[in-house]
Order: C-alpha cells, then structure tokens, then sequence
C-alpha cells in the first residue's frame, strides 16, 4: 500500500495546509516531551543571554512527532529568523554556499531530512559548522585558488526518522541532539482537545482519549483521526463528536483498538505465517509482505516495538506473545528459538 494512501500514516501529506494551523508556536504550547523542552529552555535562555547563537541542534526521531514544529518554536522563541530546506534539495556544494554566504547573525537554517544530504555539500557543512567558515575554489585548472570566508554565527537545525544514517563527523558537529518519543495517551488527548478547538470542533473528553489511543503516539496522527471522526459526526448531523461516533467511525476505517490497521497486521502475520514468528530479517520481511524496508522500519516498527509486538534481534525482528493474543492466534504453535548461538546479522 502506498504510505499516502494510508490513514494512519504517519507520513506527511504534500500541501496538508491543517498542519501548519494545528501547529504550536510556542514550547508552552508544545504538548509532552517534557525533557527535550525543558534542556531547551535552558538552552535558549543562557545563549539569548549571552547574546549568542544557539548552538546547532539535532532532532531525531519517527515521522510526525513534532521535529518540524519543534524548529519553528526554537526560532520563535530565540526571535530568530528561520531558512528551511531539506537534504534532498540541497543538490550540489554550490547550493548549500549560496544558502550559507545569505545568512545573518543568530538566524536558523533548518536542514529536514538532513540524512539525504549528498557527501560533497555535507563536506561544506563540517567547516561552516565548526568555525563559521566556508572554503570556496575560485576558478579551474592550475590557476584555481581557494579562499575562506567567515559567514555569520547560525544555529543549524538538522531533523531526521534515522540518526543511524547520519555520518558521524556530521553527527559529532551537533552540541545538542534530541531524540522524540512516542507520545503518552494523555498527551496525545491534550493535542487532540487543542486541535479541535482550534478546528472548532465540539469533542467529549472519552473521544478524545478513544482516538488517542489508537494514534500510534503520533500528534500527525492524532490530528488526522480527529478530522476524519469529525466528518462522520458532521455526517451523522451531530454537532458533537461522541465516544459513540467515534468507536464507530474508527471500526469503519478499519482501525482497531490499539491503532493498527492492515498493514500492521499483514506484517505480523507475515512473520508469524511465513516465518513461524521469526526471526526473520528486514529485507526478507519487506521481500515478503510487500512492503519497503524502510518503511517498515521507520513508521510500522516504532510503533510495533514499543508495544511490545515484535522485537529486533541480531537475526532479525521476532514476533513477541502480545502480538499473537492481539491477533487470536495460539502462542504455543510457533516458539521462535531465539537462542540457538546463530550470530550472523540480520
Ligand atoms: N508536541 C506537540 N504538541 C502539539 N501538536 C504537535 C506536537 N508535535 C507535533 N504536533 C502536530 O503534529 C503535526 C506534525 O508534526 P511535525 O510536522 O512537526 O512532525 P515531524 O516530526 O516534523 O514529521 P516528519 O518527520 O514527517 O517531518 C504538526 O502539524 C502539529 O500540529
Ligand atoms: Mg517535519
């Protein structure tokens, strides 16, 4: 299935212009993730006073956890103007120096997907970011010379879904790195009260915490799931979203009580069915059930993991008990051995 197709994906839709009104400016309004705001708020607070930059910051973390947001509020916050781009935008060194060279004291440049960045502008950034400097070779052949210049003092925020694929001397230039977690139900219920006010939208509070947990820990997807219950309630003539409306809403869209759909399903039952609960590896797993690697990894498996559905192991990911009783499939049937001394990598 493709992932835009998909409801409860957590990936973004091109031109979702909802997303950017449901988006909070200020850390105060940013629900949960309570650590990162509150080592930011120090952060920014001790560099406005000493007048300075923020130091270039990282976030990492699954698609729709609110890195993006999270970059707005820093700049607003630091009263800093914010330049956006993304490492696949960014196409030759020559770019990323024009985008460098127009920067003023204190501004932001937000690099998304920062992973993407090609080897050659990723070069350009390790200088620029370490001492404000860019290199540039002036001219070609054996008259070719090179000079340095200073750019001003910037604040690079860099996001991705995989800080693995990040090469480490880049990851090294970032002084702070984030990580988003999944959120909490209760945080998820807040943002979802939050969205439909500003949505104007009347929502009970047992509706709000329904779709909460069945949004994968996912602000994006919380959001999503409100504005579709919202349009069965407007369908139905109520002026009000109910549990009622929204149990029966989220069973015809095929969402089940913990926020799964058919594509969760048909990948733990790849690996219960094919592969006997596993382990299996994630080429052989995407091979499989049809679906990418990446995409299994980045926007099913958080979700699955952190249920406590599968695991990862060195040979690959294995289907955990809770997964089987989810699915009313008999455990016993398909013990996976998980330690038979087979080290080779998954
Ligand atoms: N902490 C939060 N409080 C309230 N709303 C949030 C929060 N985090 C995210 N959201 C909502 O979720 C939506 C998606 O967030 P955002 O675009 O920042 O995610 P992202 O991490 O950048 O995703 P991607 O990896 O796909 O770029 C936002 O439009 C915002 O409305
Ligand atoms: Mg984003």
């Amino acid at each position: 299935m493709f992932e835009e197709q998909r409801l409860i994906s957590s990936a973004k839709i091109e031109n979702d212009e909802n997303e950017n009104v449901l988006r909070p400016k200020s850390l105060e309004d940013y629900i949960g993730q309570e650590k990162i705001k509150s080592n930011l708020n120090v952060f920014m607070h001790s560099a406005k006073k000493r007048g300075e930059a923020l130091d270039h910051v990282l976030l990492y973390g699954p698609p729709g956890l609110g890195k993006t947001t999270l970059s707005h509020i820093i700049a607003n916050e630091m009263g800093a103007e914010i330049r956006i781009t993304s490492g696949p935008a960014i196409e030759r060194a020559g770019d990323l120096a024009a985008i460098l060279t127009n920067l003023s004291n204190n501004s932001i440049l937000f690099i998304d997907e920062i992973h993407r960045l090609n080897h050659n502008v990723e070069e350009i950034l390790y200088p620029a970011m370490e001492d404000y400097s860019l290199d540039m070779v002036l001219g070609k052949g054996p008259s070719a010379r090179t000079i340095r210049l200073t750019l001003p003092r910037f604040t690079l925020i860099g996001a991705t879904t995989r800080a693995g694929m990040l090469s480490s001397p880049l990851r090294d230039r970032f002084g702070v790195m984030f990580r988003l977690e999944l959120y909490k139900h209760e945080e998820l219920s807040t943002i979802i009260t939050r969205s439909a006010r500003i949505l104007n939208i009347n929502i009970e509070p047992e509706a709000s915490i329904e779709i909460a947990r069945r949004s994968r820990g996912t602000p994006r997807i919380a959001n999503r799931l409100l504005k579709r219950v919202r349009d069965f309630a407007e369908f139905d003539g109520s002026d009000s979203i109910t549990l009622d409306i929204t149990r029966k809403s989220l069973h015809n869209m095929e969402i089940d009580e913990l926020g799964l759909d058919n594509v969760d399903k048909n990948i733990l039952l790849t690996i219960i069915d094919k592969f006997s609960g596993g382990p299996v590896g994630l080429d052989t797993l995407s091979a499989s059930s049809g679906e990418e690697a990446n995409t299994i990894e980045d926007v099913y498996e958080p979700y699955l993991l952190q249920l406590g559905f599968i695991t990862r192991t060195p040979r690959g990911r294995i289907c955990l008990k809770r997964a089987y009783e989810h699915l009313n499939i008999p455990y016993a049937s398909a013990q996976p051995t998980l330690f038979d001394g087979d080290e080779s990598h998954a």
